[in-house]
């Protein structure tokens, strides 16, 4: 038996017979060009791996996409790697161009993606741009699309400065983890600008400390992340506005 986050055969099908997408609730497809890629990109796996056995989840062959963080701290091992997907969350205090957006937190799904940042590297970095091309909200959010990555867990913010991950589902229960921010920086050059290929950039690459964690849960670092950036000013703007974003989370334990 394949780990689910192998092919649904729905999936195989439209890799191999030039699909049409569906268009995503909310936005209008202007350029699905990454979702061409992915399905490539898979239908050459399967290709591939025909005939060979189930791919091997062996956690020390997970690497991070690099960047100018810090590495975990000595002694950690990687335990989980999910694809969160969600929105980020600000507010303006008008909607003139004086005004600056201000982050209010994010909420989102994650997914559970271990075995494909094991075994399928380059599958596991198009897959942030990737559903970033559809709003999910009021969707069947138990795998996430179009993947057949299984749920693992929910991001949120406790308070302004503690984004929250509650990875106590079933049937992993992996911990839970309350988080302040340790290290910083950009997104790299070149990372998506939005829905469509078209937005305000990518949020910033982080790293992150728990505080009485559970589950061992120690570091969270988020990376390769696709969108959720605010425009600069809030010109037009309404009081509260979510914009979209997924990225990958790494989670460390001790
Ligand atoms: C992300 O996907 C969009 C939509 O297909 C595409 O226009 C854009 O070039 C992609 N960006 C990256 C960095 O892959
Ligand atoms: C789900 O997560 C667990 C814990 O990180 C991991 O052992 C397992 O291989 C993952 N499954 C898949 C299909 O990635
Ligand atoms: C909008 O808010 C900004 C920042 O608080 C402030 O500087 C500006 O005067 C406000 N503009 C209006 C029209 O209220
Ligand atoms: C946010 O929550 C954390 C953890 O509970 C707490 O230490 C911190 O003081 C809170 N910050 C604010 C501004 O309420
Ligand atoms: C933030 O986003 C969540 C999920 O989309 C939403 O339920 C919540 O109301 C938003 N919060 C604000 C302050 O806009």
């Amino acid at each position: 038996m394949l780990p689910s986050f192998w092919i649904a055969p729905a999936l195989v099908t439209v890799a191999l017979s030039a699909p049409t997408f569906p268009s995503p609730p909310g936005i209008t497809p202007v350029d699905l060009s990454i979702v061409s890629d992915y399905f490539n990109l898979l239908s050459q796996k399967i290709q591939r791996r025909r005939g060979a056995g189930p791919p091997i989840c062996d956690l020390d062959n997970a690497v991070m996409p690099s960047s100018n963080l810090d590495a975990p701290s000595a002694g950690l091992t990687l335990k989980h790697v999910a694809i969160g997907r969600g929105t980020q969350n600000y507010t303006c205090a008008n909607s003139s161009a004086q005004a600056t957006p201000l982050a209010v937190g994010a909420v989102a799904n994650l997914y559970n993606a271990t075995c494909l940042a094991a075994s399928q590297p380059s599958v596991l970095t198009l897959l942030p741009n990737l559903t970033l091309q559809w709003n999910l909200q009021g969707s069947d959010q138990s795998t996430l699309y179009p993947t057949s990555l299984l749920l693992s867990g929910q991001h949120y913010f406790t308070n302004l400065s503690t984004p929250f991950f509650n990875l106590d589902i079933s049937p992993l229960q992996l911990g839970e983890a309350p988080c302040s921010k340790v290290q910083s920086a950009p997104a790299p050059a070149g990372s998506a600008l939005g829905q469509g290929g078209v937005g305000d950039g990518s949020v910033a690459w982080l790293k992150l400390q728990t505080h009485d964690a559970t589950g061992s849960l120690e570091e969270v670092y988020r990376l390769n992340t696709a969108g959720g950036n605010p425009p600069e000013t809030c010109e037009g703007k309404p009081a509260a506005f979510e914009v979209q974003y997924a990225a990958e989370y790494w989670f460390w334990e001790s």
